[in-house]
C-alpha cells in the first residue's frame, strides 16, 4: 500500500489512529479487537514510512549468493597481456558485481571518472537476470532492473574519489527509475546535469507505424561531491569586441548625492556617445540594466534602486556619472536612463575589468562558458559500426562523445572505470584522448563473459588501438572465487 498525503493530513490521521487504538485497548479483549489493533498498527507504520523515492521489490541474484560464501579475486591471464611499457590498463572479464567487489580492495575511493552504459531494459533481450532475458511482459521488469542497478551503483560510489564523477547513459525506458536511484545513491544535490544526446536523425525513421520517434538518449551526471568536482568548461579568449563606446561630456552638469554616491547629471544634449567600429582597451561596453543584471550586479542594482525612479525628475535621455562604482579602475561609471516615455530600462557603460587587463598582460585571459545539456551526436552514432575495428550491435557508443565526458574531469591522469564496457569504447576513448592532449589517463574496463564479448570484442578492440601506437600496456583479468569471505 502506498499513500500520497500532506504532512498536516498525515498528522491528523495519526491522531485519529491514536484515538482508535486507545478505544480498542480499553475494549473487551477479543480476537476481533486484537485483529483490529494489528490493522491499526499496520496503517500507522505505513503512514510513518518515508514516501518519496523509488519503490521496488528487491531481487536476489545468484552472484550475490556466491559473493556471500566466497571472495572474488582478480586473476591475471598473462597470455593475453599486452606489454609496451607506459601506463598499465586493465580489462576484467566477469559479472560486474563481482568485479566491483574485487576492485574495492585496491581502488576504494581512487577512481576519478566512471562512465557506464547499462542495459536499457528495452524488454527485447538486452537485460538478463538469472540467465534469462527480461521481456516486456515480465511484471517485475522494472523492479529487477532497479534492484540490479542499485547494488552496482552503491559499489560504484564507494570506488569514486571525493572529486570523482559518474556518467550514465540511458534511454526513455528507465530514465525515471535511474534518476531516482541515482538521487538516492549519490544525493540529489550532487546531480550535475542530465545531458540530452541526439543519437539519430528525426527524418531517418522508416517505421511508419510509430506515432512518436525517440531521437534522444540521456546521460545522467553525478559528482561524488558537487562542491569538490570542478568541471573543465569550454573556454574562449576574452574578447574586447564589445568595448567600443566612448562617452564625451560636452555640456553643463548638475551634481547630487544619490544613494550615498556623488553623481554628475548630464541632460540630453550635454553629452555624446560615440560607437567605434572596433572594440579595444580604453573604451566602454554597454550593458542593459534589466533581467538578472539588476539582481546580481552592483551597477544593475544601483540603476534599479536609484536611477530608474529618476525619469520623472531628470527627464528622458539623461546621462549619470556615478562615483565609486566598478572594478575597471576608472573610479566612476556612466549610466543612461530611458530615451522614450514608455521605457523604463537603462544602460551602464563599463571598462575592461582590471583583473582581465592583468591577465591579458600576462599572456591571455579566458572566458568560460557553462557546459550545455544538449549535444548532437547523431552523425557519430550513425557511423559507429567500424569504430575500433570490431562489430558490436549492443549499444556501442561513439568515442567522440566519451572523450567529451572524460575531458570534463580536470585531471589529465584520471583513472577511468567502465563496468558495462561492452566493446570497450570507453577504453578506446581514454587512449585517443591521451594521444590528443598528452594526458596520462588509464582505464579499467569490466564486462561480462556473455557471448565471449570480453575476449572477442573488447580485448580485440583494445589490442587494435594499443598496437597502433605501442605506447601503453594492458592486463587481462578474470574474476575467480576463493572459498570464504574476508
Ligand atoms: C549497452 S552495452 C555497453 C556498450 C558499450 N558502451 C560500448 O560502447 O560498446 C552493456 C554491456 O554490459 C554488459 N553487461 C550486462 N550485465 C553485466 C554484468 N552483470 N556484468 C558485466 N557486464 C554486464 C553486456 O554484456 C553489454 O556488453
Amino acid at each position: 500500500m502506498s499513500i500520497n498525503i500532506s504532512k498536516q493530513n498525515k498528522q491528523q490521521l495519526l491522531e485519529k489512529l491514536k484515538a482508535i487504538k486507545g478505544y480498542l485497548k480499553g475494549a473487551e479483549k477479543t480476537q476481533e479487537t486484537a485483529e483490529l489493533l494489528s490493522f491499526v498498527d499496520e496503517i500507522e507504520r505505513e503512514l510513518k514510512s518515508k514516501k518519496y523515492g523509488l519503490v521496488f521489490e528487491e531481487h536476489r541474484e545468484e552472484i550475490e549468493e556466491l559473493l556471500e560464501r566466497s571472495t572474488p579475486v582478480l586473476k591475471e591471464d598473462p597470455a593475453l597481456s599486452i606489454d609496451h611499457g607506459g601506463i598499465v590498463n586493465a580489462l576484467i572479464e566477469g559479472d560486474n558485481l563481482a568485479s566491483l567487489t574485487a576492485l574495492k580492495t585496491e581502488y576504494f575511493g581512487k577512481v576519478d571518472v566512471i562512465y557506464i552504459d547499462p542495459p536499457y531494459n528495452k524488454g527485447k533481450g538486452d537485460f538478463g537476470y538469472q540467465d534469462k532475458y527480461v521481456g516486456d511482459e515480465d511484471a517485475f521488469r522494472h523492479s529487477k532492473w532497479s534492484s540490479f542497478m542499485l547494488k552496482r551503483l552503491e559499489l560504484a560510489k564507494e570506488l569514486l574519489c571525493d572529486d570523482g564523477v559518474i556518467f550514465i547513459s540511458i534511454d526513455d525506458n528507465e530514465i525515471a527509475s535511474l534518476r531516482l536511484l541515482c538521487d538516492r545513491v549519490f544525493g540529489e544535490k550532487n546531480r550535475l546535469s542530465v545531458h540530452h544526446i541526439q543519437v539519430r536523425y528525426g527524418n531517418k525513421s522508416l517505421n511508419e507505424k510509430k506515432d512518436f520517434q525517440e531521437v534522444c538518449e540521456y546521460v545522467l551526471i553525478y559528482a561524488k561531491n558537487a562542491r569538490l568536482f570542478h568541471a573543465n568548461k569550454p573556454a574562449e579568449e576574452y574578447s574586447l569586441d564589445k568595448f567600443c563606446y566612448e562617452i564625451k561630456e560636452t555640456g553643463e552638469y548638475t551634481e547630487e548625492v544619490i544613494g550615498g554616491r556623488n553623481v554628475k547629471i548630464f541632460k540630453k544634449g550635454a553629452y555624446e556617445i560615440v560607437k567605434r567600429p572596433i572594440g579595444c582597451l580604453g573604451f566602454l561596453k554597454a550593458t542593459w540594466a534589466s533581467g538578472s543584471v539588476v539582481k546580481g550586479n552592483a551597477s544593475g542594482k544601483y540603476f534599479e534602486t536609484y536611477l530608474k525612479p529618476r525619469k520623472e525628475i531628470d527627464g528622458l535621455g539623461t546621462l549619470y556619472k556615478v562615483d565609486g562604482i566598478g572594478e575597471d579602475g576608472l573610479g566612476y561609471r556612466y549610466f543612461t536612463g530611458p530615451n522614450k516615455a514608455e521605457a523604463t530600462q537603462g544602460l551602464f557603460y563599463s571598462g575592461v575589468p582590471l583583473a582581465r587587463v592583468r591577465e591579458m598582460a600576462e599572456g591571455g585571459s579566458k572566458k568560460y562558458r557553462p557546459i550545455g545539456n544538449f549535444y548532437d551526436f547523431a552523425a557519430d552514432f550513425g557511423n559507429i559500426r567500424h569504430e575500433g575495428g570490431v562489430a558490436f550491435n549492443s549499444g556501442k557508443k561513439p568515442t567522440k562523445m566519451l572523450k567529451q565526458f572524460i575531458g570534463y574531469h580536470p585531471k589529465k591522469d584520471a583513472l577511468v572505470l567502465d563496468f558495462f564496457a561492452g566493446s570497450a569504447s570507453t577504453g578506446h576513448a581514454v587512449l585517443d584522448l591521451n594521444d590528443e592532449d598528452g594526458g596520462n589517463r588509464r582505464f579499467i574496463m569490466c564486462t561480462s563473459a556473455e557471448q565471449n564479448i570480453c575476449r572477442e570484442v573488447a580485448y580485440v578492440r583494445l589490442k587494435n588501438v594499443i598496437e597502433k601506437t605501442k605506447k601503453t600496456s594492458l592486463k587481462f583479468y578474470t574474476v575467480e572465487f576463493e572459498e570464504g569471505t574476508k
